[in-house]
């Protein structure tokens, strides 16, 4: 199989270009990633099968350039995106160009090749906050940040390219994901990294917005399923294995750290904050699937990862665009 990831540079792309080579002998990938300041090309160092990728530096919103990459293509898995609603709350304008426009031209170009099959990977967040139960494929879409409403969008794209072109499409909807190679401005990484360098971890608001964690294989092992298993025109949640409140969260990791409380350092809240977030994953586990790790089992290899790493995101974290960015980010915020 020939496969076109987007995204491949990212946390998540880059995990599943990673595992998908291991686990598929004569699998074939090219890597569509325009090396953003979250996309990184050492997030492939040392890959197995790495004789079967290829990276081509390129913008998924440039049909030329899609349409290159689309030639010879078997399906598509599309990654590629603005992924931060942080940065989506400062400016959303990139998140309308990558994640919106992207994916049209995307659509467009895989339909003009005949591609066989397009993944969609997209967010949990597009449901909006949910104070009870949890969200299934059906449910409306009420996305609150700007990165969730172009995601949102992006997804009501593929699905007019299904209803009215008939392109083989298939969608995924994924809660908050954790594990190597994220980029350390999301919360996870950047409370272990911060805690390495004996820096403390600001904590939005009240701490008790909720958020559902899955490790990044299980995302990457749920995205493969889907692509061989899925029913094309269909979306799938994809859940992790701990619902949990920032608070708890901190509390857990903590202790692992063996972190005093004191570099927890309450901020104030985010605008438009979603509280909570919550998939229902039956559908899924109806194609067969299962998590393969634990939350706690998973969160103590990713801190040790981390620890093990510092080569990795040390010069990322003293990078001067992310500097720039978090001067931008605490302008005017500052503390509780
Ligand atoms: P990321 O920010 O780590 O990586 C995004 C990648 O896309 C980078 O390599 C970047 O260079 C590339 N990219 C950005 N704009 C591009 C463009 N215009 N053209 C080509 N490449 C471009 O993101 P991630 O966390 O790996 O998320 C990947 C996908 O999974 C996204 O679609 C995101 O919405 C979705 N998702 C993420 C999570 C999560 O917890 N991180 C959860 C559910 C869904
Ligand atoms: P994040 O990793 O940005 O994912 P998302 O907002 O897409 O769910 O944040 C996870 C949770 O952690 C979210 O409730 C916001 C919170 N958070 C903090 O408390 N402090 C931080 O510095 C960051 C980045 C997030």
């Amino acid at each position: 199989m020939r496969l076109l990831v987007t995204g491949g540079l990212g946390f998540i792309g880059s995990n599943f270009v990673r595992w998908s080579l291991a686990a598929y002998p004569t699998l074939k990938i090219t890597n569509l990633d325009l090396r953003t300041y979250a996309g990184n090309p050492a997030n492939l160092k040392g890959m197995k099968g790495a004789a079967r990728h290829r990276w081509v530096k390129g913008d998924v919103a440039d049909p030329a350039a899609v349409d290159r990459v689309m030639r010879g293509v078997d399906a598509v898995v599309h990654f590629a995106a603005e992924s931060h609603v942080d940065r989506s709350i400062l400016d959303a304008s990139s998140f309308l160009k990558t994640n919106v426009t992207g994916t049209q031209v995307l659509l467009d170009a895989a339909r003009r090749h005949g591609v066989g099959r397009f993944v969609h990977v997209s967010t949990d967040e597009v449901y909006g906050s949910v104070a009870k139960g949890e969200s299934k494929e059906t449910d409306p879409l009420l996305p609150n940040s700007p990165y969730a409403a172009s995601k949102a969008a992006s997804d009501l794209m593929v699905r007019s390219a299904y209803i009215t072109h008939g392109l083989p499409v298939v969608t995924t909807r994924c809660s908050n994901n954790f594990g190597p190679y994220q980029f350390p401005e999301k919360a996870l990484p950047l409370m272990i990294t911060n805690w390495i360098e004996g820096k403390p971890f600001p904590l939005y608001g009240d701490g008790l917005n909720i958020r559902d964690w899955v490790h990044v294989s299980d995302h990457c092992r749920g995205v493969d399923m889907v692509l061989r298993k899925g029913v094309v025109g269909e979306t799938y949640n994809i859940g992790g294995t701990a619902s949990l409140t920032n608070r708890e969260l901190v509390g857990m990791v903590r202790r692992i750290m063996k972190v005093p409380e004191s570099l927890v350092v309450p901020v104030k809240d985010r605008q438009g904050h979603d509280r909570r977030y919550a998939v229902d994953c039956a559908k899924l586990r109806r194609l067969g699937f299962k998590h393969s790790t634990t939350f706690e089992t998973a969160l103590r290899a990713t801190i040790d990862w981390y620890r093990e790493n510092a080569w990795w995101w040390q010069p990322l974290k003293g990078r001067g665009d992310v500097k720039a960015y978090y001067k931008k980010q605490y302008a005017g915020r500052g503390k509780k």
